[in-house]
């Protein structure tokens, strides 16, 4: 009862910063993201004779903060109809919890390996469904290439998933440059941040009242190859996201100076000619969009910069898949 899954992280275009409901992870609006290829995780669950769940992340035994994954695998095991408890192994080849999205390649990886190991076959769809229950970002990380989470209507999530809206080869030219300036653990984590942001900021309804239409400049940008719509609509919403951040109570601030620093010049580098646009998560790091055509200069103006310690240019990347080669 042992399988192995690899899954990409993505990067919002669109981002989700709010949830409806808690317990199904329902968001609050739907979402856009690309699917990263280089920045995997992979897991491999085995059910069998433990006495405990056995959770090692990155070469370390987990004694705390195992929650979440505990209670996702028991919730695959609810579904599976199994008792044994599991021994799980991941390992990501980027800092975790620094706003690259770990969660999201986490969870898919290891909704995908657990929901196999434990007998289960489920569709693209339902495995989104499941991913979603471990954190709403996984959801996406299911699909490949450019990818959209449908809000959906249902009270019982069963219409919130994502699919893909083009697969990674149709715009294989379109870059994401991560750049890292920190590989500290964010202080907020994106779920009490968006909680906090639902209750209290002044500014969320302005929020949903433009999300709709940021949906579909950035589907139809994506399927017309239009990168300037795409980076400008994802650099704004990125942008409109942050406000909300920064306007709760009390104010959430995932920016360093660093942070500033290459918002500043991306703006001043697209002035002169060489377009890019920045989006930001939930954390210190940016990342930058151009054109593949632009990446070799974009890249070296962002190690050239004070403050930026590594950078990992990604492309549209696969879907969440099993592989032969188990951790253990
Ligand atoms: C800023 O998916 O990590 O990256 O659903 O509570 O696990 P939970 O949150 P998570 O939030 C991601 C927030 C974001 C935007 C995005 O990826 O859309």
């Amino acid at each position: 009862m042992k399988a192995t899954a690899i899954a990409n992280a993505n990067i919002a275009l669109v981002k989700y910063w709010g949830k409806r409901d808690k317990k199904l992870m329902l968001p609050q609006n739907g979402s856009i993201s690309m699917t990263c290829d280089g920045l995997a995780t992979t897991t491999t669950v085995d059910f069998g004779d433990y006495e405990n769940d056995i959770v090692i992340l990155n070469d370390e035994e987990l004694q705390k903060d195992k929650e979440a994954i505990v209670a996702h695998l028991d919730f695959i095991r609810g579904m599976a109809g199994i008792k044994q408890k599991a021994k799980m192994v991941s390992s990501s080849n980027f800092p975790v919890a620094a706003g690259l999205a770990s969660s999201a390649s986490g969870f898919a990886a290891l909704s995908l390996a657990a929901s196999k190991a434990a007998g289960l076959n489920l569709s693209k769809k339902e495995l989104s469904i499941l991913s979603r229950r471990g954190s709403g970002s996984a959801s996406r990380s299911i699909a490949g290439g450019f990818v959209e989470w449908h809000r959906g209507q249902k009270d019982d999530g069963s219409d919130s998933f994502a699919e893909s809206v083009v697969d990674k080869n149709y715009w294989h030219e379109f870059r994401m440059i991560t750049t890292i300036v920190t590989e500290a653990k964010k202080k907020v984590s994106s779920r009490s941040g968006m909680a906090q942001t639902v209750e209290n900021c002044p500014y969320y309804d302005g929020w949903r009242k433009t999300i709709n239409n940021d949906l579909d400049t950035v589907r139809s940008g994506i399927k017309n190859r239009d990168f300037t719509l795409v980076g400008s609509t994802a650099e704004r919403n990125c942008l409109k996201m942050h406000a909300l951040m920064m306007t709760t109570t009390p104010a959430i601030i995932y920016w360093f100076p660093p942070t500033m620093q290459i918002i500043q010049s991306v703006m001043l580098w697209r002035e002169e000619g060489l377009e890019c646009y920045f989006t930001i998560d939930a954390g210190a790091n940016v990342k930058v969009m151009c054109l593949e055509k632009n990446a070799a200069e974009v890249n070296k103006r962002l190690l050239g910069l004070n403050g930026v310690i590594k950078t990992i240019i990604c492309r549209p990347g696969d879907e969440a898949r099993l592989v032969d080669k188990h951790l253990f």
